[in-house]
């Protein structure tokens, strides 16, 4: 393809691009087709001659298109938010152009110096304390793998990595009952075996319980282990707890353990000066990610991973081969240090993008506005006598159950709310998932998507309250 077909196919692409954001309403939100569907529309073989671009787009509008789920229709409210926003987009254009390979300062100076930068501005926007350096992972699942490794080799005296786990104690892991899956899966990938992460209990608020904390670091001890981690979170999965780091870093500090806090979806929330209360004991952290991938309007993916000791980072992950000496390396950052993946896309230029085509001001006022919205849903709920919360709302996220009258059995209300949720997400107008608060089934609806207005709140809760008084 020469450069004048890529220019004419891109400015079809481009104009594609703005009508799907505009239509992407009309799209069902989730997927509606079945396993193996599309799958049975691609050729078994690759195609021996080159197509036509043309070509290639019917297909992809024809035969995939169908099989996606449309997370930035305004009544995406399953997971959490993965929102993305123009701005961010046309920046995945130019990131895609450069195809620059950011491992090194020398393969891309401005990648590496952008990044630095630009995290020291997301570092002040969400009132991290100076003297938090931050590295852009590609997922909050890497960032966590980072700080368990970095933790696990701080406490052996980096022994690990030389000796291997054989050499040393059993090492162990917290968290509390209510931590994403994700702390459990690097607890596995960093050798550490799942039977030596400790999941802690939780208090009514399902946050991480201090004193829990400390009795199982003080049993772990006596029967011989050494305690490294304690994953903590700002804003749980399934409800959004926080966690108190105050009270948890101070158990840390006691017994030298690492504190890293997962904030991969609350952490957008603290552009608000007014949330930031959940940030009391931040001192007492050492490390800390945030997913801007996730509520701060930056394609998937970009999760910023905050260090206070990026030496023992760098000590950790540290490797250095002939072939990636540089003649500045002594002077600069070399990000592929950072990370487990040595190669990097240039993800900085998303961020930067986004911080600037809409300012602090825009950012906190878009945020405001979906935790706004759910105050309202909150309200609208707790209003009506067949539905209840069945926990605080936090934030933009809601757990919430339909009881009509005369259905007592919990193991029927289970099933009654199961069939409700595949009903409504089978409808196509809009998408929630399922929770489990204290064992009993729950409908959660997070609100975060970048074209989300109040009309579609409306149209969720009146298509919510319609379909279960159908199924009731
Ligand atoms: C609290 C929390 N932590 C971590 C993760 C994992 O995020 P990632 O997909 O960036 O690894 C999630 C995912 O939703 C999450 O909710």
């Amino acid at each position: 393809m020469n450069t004048e077909e890529f220019r004419r196919h891109a400015h079809a692409f481009v104009d594609w691009m703005a009508e799907y954001l505009d239509r992407v309403e009309t799209y069902p939100v989730r997927a509606q087709t079945k396993p193996g569907e599309i799958a049975a529309r691609l050729p078994a073989s690759p195609p021996d001659h080159g197509e036509p671009i043309e070509r290639i787009f019917t297909d992809f509008t024809r035969d995939l298109l169908p099989g996606i789920t449309h997370w930035q229709h305004p009544s995406f409210f399953a997971y959490f938010p993965a929102n993305s926003s123009p701005p961010s987009v046309l920046a995945e254009m130019l990131t895609a152009t450069l195809g620059a390979q950011c491992m090194l300062w020398q393969t891309s100076p401005a990648a590496t110096e952008l990044e630095t930068r630009v995290l020291d501005w997301l570092r002040q926007m969400l009132g991290l304390p100076e003297g938090f350096a931050g590295v852009i992972q590609d997922s909050a699942s890497s960032a966590i793998l980072c700080a368990i490794l970095t933790a696990r080799e701080r406490a052996t005296g980096w022994r690990v990595n030389e000796e291997g786990l054989g050499a040393v104690e059993r090492l162990t892991v917290y968290c509390s009952t209510e931590t994403h899956s994700s702390t459990e899966k690097d607890v596995k990938v960093a050798g550490l075996g799942r039977r030596n992460l400790r999941k802690v209990a939780v208090d009514d608020a399902f946050a991480m319980r201090a004193d829990a904390l400390e009795a199982a670091i003080r049993e772990d001890l006596a029967a011989g282990a050494r305690p490294i981690c304690v994953v903590a979170t700002l804003g749980t999965t399934g409800v959004g707890a926080m966690d108190p780091l105050r009270a948890l870093g101070q158990v840390c500090r006691r017994h030298g353990v690492w504190l890293h806090v997962d904030a991969a979806w609350a952490g957008s929330a603290l552009v608000l000066p007014e949330h930031r209360g959940m940030l009391d004991g931040i001192e007492l952290v050492d490390s800390f990610v945030v997913n801007p991938h996730k509520w701060l309007f930056t394609n998937f993916d970009c999760s910023a991973h905050f260090v206070r000791d990026p030496e023992a980072l760098v000590r950790t992950l540290a490797i250095l081969p002939e072939y990636l000496k540089t003649r500045e390396q002594s002077q600069v950052i070399d990000y592929r240090d950072w990370s487990v993946q040595l190669g990097r896309r240039f993800r900085a230029l998303k961020l930067w993008f986004v911080i600037r085509a809409y300012g602090v001001d825009g950012l906190r006022r878009m945020v405001a506005a979906h935790i706004d919205l759910a105050r309202e849903v909150e309200a609208w709920i707790g209003a009506a006598p067949d539905f209840e919360l069945m926990a605080l709302r936090s934030l933009a996220l809601l757990n919430f159950r339909y009881r009509p009258q005369g259905v007592g059995d919990p193991a029927e209300l289970d099933r009654l709310n199961e069939r409700l949720l595949e009903a409504l997400n089978d409808s196509g107008e809009l998408y929630l998932t399922q929770n489990r608060v204290r064992g009993t089934f729950a409908i959660r609806l997070a609100i975060g998507q970048t074209a989300t207005r109040r009309h579609h709140v409306e149209a969720a809760w009146k298509k919510i309250q319609e379909t279960a008084r159908a199924l009731g």
